[in-house]
């Protein structure tokens, strides 16, 4: 028998699924994958590696190469660019729905459109950056991990404080849980749709600013606090004014991401120039809004020093929603597979709060 229990808005603390994957520790400390701390991962396994640990459950599984592939009719505007060819790749590759293919047929469309994804991301920065050629596939295919082949497929050449700091990011932002856009994906994958579907479905959820898009804010508000020199007032202006403070601020943790302890590290190691400015406006924020939200933990969360690292690899900031998609590719993957292979059919229920006989 089924029941129907009390209305949560945004599904807050709802158990939707279970997950042999991660999930985050409310209260901060560690991230692991499938029980692996991400920390000691990072630069010793590259990303690939780690979408085989999440996918697979195996570090010495890796994500494929992508194939050579021109996608036609890109904008140049990423992440709208990714979620069209990601959907595309569905009809292109005949792709098979989920209930009608076997798991390892889902696994290997999932590393084949992961390997993509990245690539047509590559080639949208390209266009943006005014390129209307394409970087010779053997110039790519000497990149020897994601990362470099990324940096080769977008500017013909990867420089490696920026191989490390997209390899870094992309590890820590790899997989969080049943956020929007994992949750998205496995919704999608319920009803048995083909594994682009839910791959592009999510990229659309990622790309809201309350989820994947924050970086794109944080480099600007980090310039405008630099060139005003005075953070506690900027951000008493911005609370004052109703704004929300980018980079701040979590549905599950109520003590400091990991992610961003980690890349905040990197940032630091990297040399990135706004590592000052931006550790001043953290603790700026942090306290004014301890001050004024006291029962409402709000710390800085993964997109803050990420929008650090990624100026690093010289990331302009609109491109960082698709920067964080790539990332999540392997998230994304392993939830669709796990749906796939345990999951029900999604349909929760809705309260009617509309008008009664109305008449015509
Ligand atoms: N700056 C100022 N106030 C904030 C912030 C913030 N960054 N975040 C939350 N608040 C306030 C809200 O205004 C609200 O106040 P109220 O109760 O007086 O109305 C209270 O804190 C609770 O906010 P909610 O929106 O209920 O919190 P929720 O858990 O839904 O939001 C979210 C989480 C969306 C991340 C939010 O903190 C936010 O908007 N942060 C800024 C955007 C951001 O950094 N996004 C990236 C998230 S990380 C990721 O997705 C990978």
């Amino acid at each position: 028998m089924s029941t129907v229990s009390d209305f949560k808005p945004g599904l807050e603390g709802v158990v939707a699924v279970e997950t042999d994957i991660m999930e985050p520790d409310r209260e901060g400390g560690t991230l692991r994958y499938r029980g692996i701390d991400v920390e000691p991962l990072i630069g010793k396994y590259p990303y690939e590696n780690v979408w085989g640990l999440l996918v697979d459950d195996d570090l010495e599984s890796v994500m494929p190469a992508p194939e050579p592939y021109e996608p036609a009719g890109l904008t140049g505007r990423a992440p709208s660019d990714l979620q069209a060819q990601t959907a595309r790749l569905s009809g292109l590759w005949k792709l098979g729905k989920l209930n009608e293919i076997s798991d390892e047929q889902a696994r290997e469309d999932l590393g084949r459109i992961s390997a993509q994804m990245m690539s047509i991301v590559a080639q949208s920065a390209r266009m943006a950056d005014g390129h209307i050629d394409q970087v010779p596939d053997d110039v790519v295919a000497k990149g020897k991990t994601a990362a470099e082949k990324f940096l080769l497929k977008w500017r013909g050449e990867a420089d490696p404080a920026a191989v490390r700091a997209i390899d870094t990011y992309w590890v820590c932002t790899a997989e969080h849980g049943v956020n929007g856009s994992t949750f998205t994906a496995r919704v999608v994958a319920s009803t048995g749709a083909d594994c682009g579907a839910a791959l592009s479905a999510a990229v659309g959820a990622l790309s809201g600013p309350l989820h994947g898009g924050a970086p794109a804010y944080v480099k600007p508000m980090l310039d405008e606090v630099e060139a005003m020199g005075d953070p506690e007032k900027w951000v008493s202006d911005a609370l004052d004014a109703g704004q929300r403070i980018m980079g701040f601020g979590h549905r599950v943790y109520r003590a400091e991401d990991p992610r961003s302890r980690i890349l905040k590290q990197t940032a630091r190691e990297l040399g990135s120039p706004q590592i000052a400015i931006a550790e001043r406006l953290e603790a700026a924020a942090l306290a004014e809004l301890e001050r004024r939200k006291p029962d409402r933990p709000l710390k800085t969360n993964v997109e803050y020093y990420s929008a650090l690292v990624l100026d690093v690899a010289q990331v302009p900031p609109p491109l960082a929603p698709a920067m964080f998609a790539c990332s999540r590719v392997a998230g994304w993957s392993a939830h669709i597979l796990e749906q796939k292979q345990r999951g029900r059919l999604f349909r929760p229920s809705a309260r009617y709060t509309g008008p009664v006989n109305r008449s015509l």
